[in-house]
């Protein structure tokens, strides 16, 4: 199984989530047995979307980009894993944008992980070099099933620049992170990938997917990438 995972961060609000919706039910991608495609989205558009996608019946599930580290009780403004579970079956935790502007610690991304797991959603898990086993030894620290997560190798350096690492080094990088999880998860590449390069990447041996940023945000790039896959 291979897997597209969109992640539109701070962008698109109601309106704009449900005009995309139309623009891929009009484009029509080539969706895949062999692919699951998964979009998350911000907390605000997700039950107007989800209700839409039903009424359209696309095989796109969503997730969630962010789940609070606490949980349900007196935290103003939090989104608990306990809400998400009756929206989302997949939430991004630990992006490098969240760790570079919100403080996230190793602890932090672990403690959600654990939240999210308790509340049958698969964490969609993002690591770079810097914190690739300090994060990992903190899931196996607190017994976490990390076969029930998915892990993202996401070097910070091609995050929305335009420029992809290469793909054997991405590669390398997975089976570093395979290595560690024993295998039993899947593991994603992320940072500047389209339509143009995502062969190059899904093709790798140790690479199950691929997580999207800026071309997820539009219909047309998006299907590109579901069609160049399938
Ligand atoms: P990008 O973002 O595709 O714009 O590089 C990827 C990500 O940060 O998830």
């Amino acid at each position: 199984m291979k897997y597209v995972v969109g992640n539109w961060k701070s962008n698109q609000n109601l309106t704009e989530s449900l005009v995309w919706l139309d623009g891929i039910a009009a484009i029509k991608p080539k969706f895949s047995s062999n692919t699951t495609t998964i979009l998350c989205l911000p907390f605000t558009d997700i039950a107007p979307f989800n209700h839409k996608l039903s009424d359209i019946n696309l095989p796109i599930i969503t997730g969630a980009q962010n789940v609070s580290h606490l949980p349900p009780g007196k935290h103003t403004g939090e989104i608990t894993a306990n809400m998400l579970s009756e929206l989302v079956s997949f939430c991004i935790v630990g992006h490098s944008e969240r760790r570079r502007d919100f403080g996230e610690t190793s602890k932090m991304v672990a403690d959600k992980v654990q939240l999210l797991l308790e509340n049958a959603i698969t964490p969609i898990v993002c690591l770079d070099l810097p914190y690739l086993d300090e994060q990992i030894k903190e899931l196996f620290s607190r017994d976490v099933d990390v076969s029930r997560c998915f892990f993202v190798y996401e070097p910070v350096s091609a995050i929305g620049t335009g420029s992809p690492i290469d793909p054997v080094s991405a590669n390398h990088v997975a089976n570093q992170i395979g290595f560690l999880i024993d295998n039993q998860a899947p593991i994603l590449y992320g940072g500047s990938v389209s339509s143009d390069n995502v062969a190059s990447f899904v093709d790798q041996s140790r690479i199950d997917g691929v997580l999207v940023g800026t071309d997820s945000l539009e219909p047309m790039l998006f299907a590109g990438i579901i069609n160049s896959i399938a």
